[in-house]
């Protein structure tokens, strides 16, 4: 009954998160938030600068650059009407907004080469599994401006240096030349009388993407389909001349810096605004969810989009589907922040007189917990224990007297006194 509200009894309801969504609580947030640290820093280190924009968009945005015969558009957008009569849809994926914010905001005037990231929920109308979602979270980076292969490349290499910083180790690196539009349309026209044949034994929908879109029928889970799409042509070998000395020279690029990857053909993505350059990322324990980040080249979406003529690179890893693999790889980072001091104040008097040191200490920087749960000295000494403080101080009526705190070390189980106004100073050392 996800999403739904669940009547219990007569008149209580028990609302739940939607179907395919998550609450995402303080312990897990705590390393959603590292990783997406590590993100930030990695995109960093190769000169991204940081994009925002809305959660939804114009859905013609969706429908122009990623293709209406794919799945994310004629499946899985959440678009509506708003009360403006305006046509709206949730954004599924980041490329397209960055791109529609890349041309409206004139970025080409403030530099020739454009390098962004981006941290942002998206929306899918999928059916939910382990490893997919109605609402999951991508981190994604767009260069635009440049068709140098070894900008393909160093997208790439941002991807495998933001996996590696996080831990991960059993990840392949597909890749593929999915053709320009000069050359595929050769692929297509192949592929189209491979199976004009079997025609009839195609499933409804790929019958339509046959003459609409013969690239889709790749995408098709049907397992007759898949069948018959077995040993049909694979589009690397009709790339033209300047696609493979592209290929050819992201290729060398990775292999001088000894990254391993497998060529593979039959990978096209599921997105239409790709040329050249795909690549994808997969880890060996997601089951059938395998894919942790995607990407490539999009060498004519942004003059599609009403832009100049300037090709893009790119790439989008889930978090979601990173932080199950860590899980498989048994590397979750801790997901405490450690909490520097619990400050046990006893009694009325105490708890007046002490709280400036609280507050200090927090300014300070300190994790600092404190009760107010009315708890006794064992209770709150219990407390401290469970949130892995390093000290416990504790401030009693004895203490204010001599203006003193007490504070024991529980990680090493000593015990020392200390004048108040040296408490921040020993603390923070
Ligand atoms: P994508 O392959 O559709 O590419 O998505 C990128 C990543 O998002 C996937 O590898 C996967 O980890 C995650 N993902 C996708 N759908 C779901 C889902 N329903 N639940 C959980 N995780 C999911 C793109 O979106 C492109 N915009 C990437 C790109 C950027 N290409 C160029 N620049």
């Amino acid at each position: 009954m996800a999403g739904r509200v669940k009547k219990i009894g007569s008149d209580k309801v028990k609302y739940r998160a939607p179907k395919g969504t998550r609450d995402i609580l303080p312990a897990e947030a705590a390393v959603w938030s590292h990783i997406e640290a590590l993100f930030r820093h990695a995109a960093a280190r190769y000169g991204y600068g940081e994009i925002r924009t809305p959660a939804f968009e114009d859905v013609q945005l969706f429908i122009r650059s990623i293709g209406s015969d794919t799945d994310i558009v004629s499946k899985e957008m959440y678009d509506f009407v708003d009360k403006g009569g305006r046509r709206i849809s949730l954004k599924p994926e980041g490329t397209a907004p960055v791109v529609r914010a890349f041309i409206q905001n004139n970025l080409q005037a403030v530099n020739p080469l454009t390098k962004l990231f981006y941290i942002s929920p998206m929306f899918r109308y999928d059916r939910p599994q382990a490893g997919r979602y109605r609402q999951f979270h991508q981190l994604g980076v767009e260069a635009i401006g440049s068709d140098d292969p070894l900008l393909d490349m160093e997208v790439i290499m941002l991807a495998i240096s933001f996996l590696r910083a996080i831990g991960l180790k059993h990840t392949t690196l597909l890749l593929n030349s999915v053709a320009c539009g000069n050359c595929r349309p050769r692929y297509v026209e192949a592929l189209k009388d491979f199976l004009a044949k079997s025609h009839d034994d195609l499933c409804e929908d790929c019958r339509r993407r046959y003459t609409d879109n013969p690239l889709r029928l790749l995408d098709c889970k049907n397992p007759a389909c898949k069948a018959l799409l077995q040993k049909s042509p694979q589009i690397s070998a009709y790339i033209c001349g300047p696609c493979r000395e592209h290929f050819d020279k992201v290729r060398k690029g990775l292999d001088s810096l000894g990254i391993a990857y497998t060529v593979d053909p039959s990978m096209v993505r599921g997105l239409d605004y790709y040329t050249r350059t795909a690549f994808e990322i997969t880890h060996d324990g997601l089951g059938a969810q395998s894919s942790i980040a995607g990407g490539g080249r999009y060498d004519r979406l942004i003059k599609e989009c009403g832009g100049p003529d300037l090709t893009g690179m790119g790439f989008a890893a889930g978090l979601e589907r990173l932080l199950l693999a860590l899980e498989a790889e048994a590397t979750m980072p801790a997901r405490r922040i450690p909490c520097s001091a619990y400050l046990i104040a006893l009694g009325e008097r105490a708890r007046i007189n002490t709280l400036s040191y609280l507050y200090k200490l927090r300014d300070a920087g300190l994790h600092v917990e404190y009760d107010y749960l009315g708890r006794s000295l064992k209770a709150q000494m219990r407390a401290a224990d469970r949130l892995s403080c390093r000290f416990a101080v504790i401030i009693g009526d004895d203490e204010l007297e001599r203006g003193t705190a007490s504070i024991k070390d529980l990680a090493q189980g000593s015990q020392t006194e200390v004048q108040l106004t040296a408490l921040v100073d020993y603390l923070l050392q």
